[in-house]
This record gives structure tokens, C-alpha cells and sequence, in this order.
């Protein structure tokens, strides 16, 4: 069967990397996180020292570039996919909360943008692969063949949000969670560069009451249309 590309987008908090990494399983197809990948070059940052005062060394990051080199490969026991940062497994270290704080900046540099869009096409080149994201379907494979558009209302991510915070035994205040969900919203629609929106040839899928298995139900579904149509 001729090999496709999926990309996924949408808002945070929607679950992406859930149904996209389920999908890139049932389907025999490699998953990539682009968000890990801004991630870890923000980890370059902090580990380099160039974050400092709250901001960006712009220009000393600017000259290192060519020093990160990111990919993706299984991890020998979970067999879930894991980021590597210049050879190191770092996906630990690119969830933590000092990369969280900073990556939203750094994701908006246009020349980290151009390299990480450069290197995510190299990744795509072979096809069957699921790639989610903010601007994968927009920016990175405008001519991917099945493209998905994923929303939630800002209530339901951020119960979701609540929930998993309790569910680790931490303590949460919802109406913080909720106004931390709606200005990362809005920061990802207004960004100057590749900002979040939907591409016009993207299915919408808002699963804002769909179980897990509906959504995968309904992702396979898609697949089986596009692949055999
Ligand atoms: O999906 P995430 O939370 O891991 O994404 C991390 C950050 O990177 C977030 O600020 C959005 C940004 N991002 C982006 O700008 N473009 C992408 N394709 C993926 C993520």
C-alpha cells in the first residue's frame, strides 16, 4: 500500500501525541513530536547557558545551530519513541518545567524555526510517517495527504490537565489551569511566525467528548478512506 504522511495539529492540550503515537502504531507507521524537537533545542540553551535573565542569548544561539542535531529512535524497553539531543536521550529532561517555561520563546525564533522545518521534511522524505505539531500541516507538508485539525474546548483540557496533575498525587488550582490554557492559546494563534490555524484541506476533530478508542476508531477510519480512495 502507498505510503502516506499524517500530520496532526491542533491546540494543546488536545492530546496529540496520545492519539498520534496510537496511530503510528496500529498503522505500522514511525511517529515524530515535533514539539520535542523545540524542546530540545531549548534544553541546548539552558544546558549551554545560553538562557540567562529570562531571555534568549539570540545571536550566540543563532552561531551554534549547526551543533544540534535531534532525532528520534525506540526506546530499547518501552518501545516508545524518545528524543535525542547530539546523541543523548533527553526525553526526560525536555518535559521538565525549565524547558516548559522557555520553549514557547525560543519556538518563536524564525531561524529555529527554518532549521527544525528543514530537518522535519528530511524525517517525512520517506513517507509513513505521523507528525504532530503546530504547523505541520500549515507550513512544514502542505501536500500531506491526510491532515487533522484537533480542538477541545479550553474547560475540557483543562480538567483534563486537573485530573493528570491529581492523578500524580500533586496539587492543582483549576481556574489557574484554565487561564494557563487560554493565553497559551492565545500566544500560539498570534505568533508571528507559523502561528496555529487550521489548513483549509484539514479534518476537524474536536474531541471534546470522544473516549480514547472513539478517537482512534475515528483516526482509522480516516486513514482507510484516504489510503483506499
Ligand atoms: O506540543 P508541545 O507542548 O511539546 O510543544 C512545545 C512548544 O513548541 C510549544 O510552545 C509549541 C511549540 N511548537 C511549535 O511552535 N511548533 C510545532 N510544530 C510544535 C510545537
Amino acid at each position: 500500500m502507498k505510503k502516506i504522511i499524517i500530520a496532526i495539529d491542533g491546540f494543546s492540550s488536545c492530546g496529540k501525541s496520545t492519539m498520534a503515537k496510537s496511530l503510528a502504531r496500529s498503522i505500522g507507521y514511525l511517529y515524530f513530536d515535533s514539539g520535542a524537537m523545540y524542546r530540545a533545542v531549548s534544553l541546548f540553551c539552558l544546558q549551554q547557558g545560553l538562557f540567562a535573565d529570562g531571555s534568549i542569548d539570540v545571536e550566540a544561539l543563532r552561531a551554534r545551530m549547526d551543533e544540534i542535531k535531534i532525532a528520534f529512535e525506540a526506546d530499547p524497553v518501552t518501545k516508545n519513541s524518545v528524543t535525542l539531543l547530539n546523541g543523548v536521550n533527553v526525553e526526560k529532561e525536555i518535559r521538565s518545567l525549565e524547558v516548559s517555561r522557555i520553549v514557547s520563546k525560543v519556538a518563536a525564533l524564525d531561524f529555529v524555526r527554518a532549521d527544525m522545518i528543514e530537518q522535519q521534511r528530511r524525517m517525512g522524505q520517506a513517507k509513513g510517517i505521523v507528525m504532530d505539531g503546530r504547523d505541520i500541516g500549515t507550513t512544514v507538508f502542505p501536500d500531506a495527504e491526510m491532515k487533522i485539525f484537533v480542538t477541545a474546548s479550553a474547560e475540557v483540557r483543562a480538567q483534563r490537565r486537573y485530573d493528570e496533575i491529581i492523578a500524580r498525587g500533586d496539587s492543582a488550582d483549576y481556574a489557574e489551569i484554565l487561564e494557563n490554557v487560554q493565553q497559551r492559546d492565545h500566544i500560539d494563534q498570534t505568533r508571528e511566525v507559523s502561528p496555529l490555524r487550521k489548513a483549509d484541506d484539514a479534518l476537524l476533530l474536536d474531541n471534546s467528548n470522544m473516549t480514547r478508542a472513539e478517537q482512534e476508531q475515528w483516526l482509522i477510519e480516516r486513514f482507510k478512506e484516504i489510503t483506499n480512495g
